[in-house]
């Protein structure tokens, strides 16, 4: 595309408006992504089966553990594009996916696209999508932490900016939506894809059973997942794991390591009583959340996960851009003290706190996407 090329309208993949698409690309590229995605494509196949569905993978996420395992458990379509940008500095890694992505763009010709959530791979491609002109749609839109020292949020706010389709989970995104000024037309309250993939695999991970494969009780263990730059790249990670080693005395504590995580624990064997190991695939990891007596994270999906399933959930977090997590589900806002781990022990004790599903996490958020898309 020459340097001064103008946003353009882009209508060439075959459809207008109001005629079915033709072409639909999907953009993915981290583990969170993969999840909140593979209903959308399953659904738009099953209700397009003639269009082009082009899945893109930017490749963020590479290790098997945190891709490949993914679309396996998932049972999600090969990437149609591979484009392999892998780690780096933020600047780099969206350049990459910038860089690499316009030629698949121009080449496929989508009459919509889709992006989720808010890695670095969605903002580089919602910056590419809304440049060349075309149509895409942010589903889990609207949600914000108010803290624009994590890069997500600003990831966000980008990917909302210039969507046509802005697929919101909750109410507290649509309010946060309308502070913004988007306009009301474009904002849709779907629900949330993350939880239609766990309805639909529930039966298949139910059935596994992976805390008796680590010799676990189920409903006696506590699961840990921490993997943010605030924790973990920092001098709070020492603190938070020596906190998780006394916690283990009470409950047993397994702990699945995320890359950038594990980059920064060098000497594990300090924390003998942590259950360290490899980052675990879907199924094996939903299984160890649904039979877990609570668990601790820093994740945001994993927030969305434990509320529906019911599960005590400590974050260990300033913030949550998932607020209804905290008002009527199961999850607690620990702030970013390590030492407040020692406090979940008594939190453990006695029945699970009574707490409610929010509307629409029901398993059909992807379908009343579609619903929006055919309209
Ligand atoms: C990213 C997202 C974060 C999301 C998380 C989900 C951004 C800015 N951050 O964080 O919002 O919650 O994914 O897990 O997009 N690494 C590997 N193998 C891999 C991938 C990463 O070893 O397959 C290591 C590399 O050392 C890399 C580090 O992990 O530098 C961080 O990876 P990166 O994709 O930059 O960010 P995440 O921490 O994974
Ligand atoms: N997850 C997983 N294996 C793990 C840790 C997490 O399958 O070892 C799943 C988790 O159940 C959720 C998603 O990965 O579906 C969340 O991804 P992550 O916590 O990496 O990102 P975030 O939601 O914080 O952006």
């Amino acid at each position: 595309m020459s340097e001064d090329a103008d946003v353009r309208s882009h209508s060439a993949g075959g459809a207008t408006r109001g005629s079915e698409p033709s072409t639909l690309l999907y953009v993915v590229g981290a583990r969170p992504n993969f999840v909140k995605m593979a209903p959308v494509v399953t659904a738009l196949r099953r209700r397009l089966p003639k269009a082009r569905h082009v899945l893109v993978h930017t490749g963020q996420h590479y290790d098997r553990e945190l891709s490949d395992l993914f679309f396996d458990d998932l049972e999600l379509q090969e990437p149609t594009h591979r484009l392999d940008v892998g780690s780096g500095s933020h600047a780099v890694q969206t350049a990459r996916t910038m860089e690499r992505l316009e030629p698949v763009v121009e080449s496929e010709r989508p009459d919509l696209a889709f992006v989720a959530g808010d890695v670095n791979s969605t903002l580089g491609a919602a910056l590419v999508l809304v440049k060349l002109g075309v149509r895409y749609a942010h589903v889990e839109s609207g949600l914000r932490s108010f803290d624009r020292s994590m890069s997500e949020e600003i990831n966000r706010i980008v990917a909302d900016e210039f969507a046509e389709h802005l697929f919101a989970h909750s109410e507290d995104a649509l309010e946060n939506l309308a502070r913004e000024g988007i306009e009301d037309r474009r904002i849709h309250l779907v629900g949330n894809t993350m939880i239609d993939t766990l309805v639909r695999l529930e039966p298949t991970f139910r059935a596994l059973h992976t805390c008796e494969r680590l010799g676990l009780e189920p409903k006696s263990f506590v699961l840990v997942t921490l993997h943010r730059p605030s924790l973990v790249d920092g001098p709070l990670l020492g603190p938070a794991l020596e906190a998780l080693d006394v916690l283990s005395q009470v409950a047993p504590v397994v702990f699945p390591v995320h890359p950038r995580t594990r980059g920064h624990i060098s000497d594990p064997g300090r924390y003998a009583g942590i259950r360290f190991v490899e980052p675990l695939g879907y199924l094996e990891f939903l299984s160890l959340e649904a039979d877990a007596r609570g668990v601790l994270t820093d994740s945001g999906g994993v927030q969305e996960e434990t509320t529906f399933l019911g599960v005590p959930c400590f974050t260990l977090r300033t913030t949550t851009e998932r607020p209804v997590t905290t008002r009527i589900g199961t999850n607690v806002l620990l702030g970013l003290e390590p030492e407040r781990i020692h406090d979940i022990a008594p939190l453990l004790e006695g029945d699970p706190p009574a707490h409610r599903i929010p509307p629409l996490w029901d398993g059909r958020a992807a379908e009343r996407i579609a619903d929006v898309v055919l309209r």
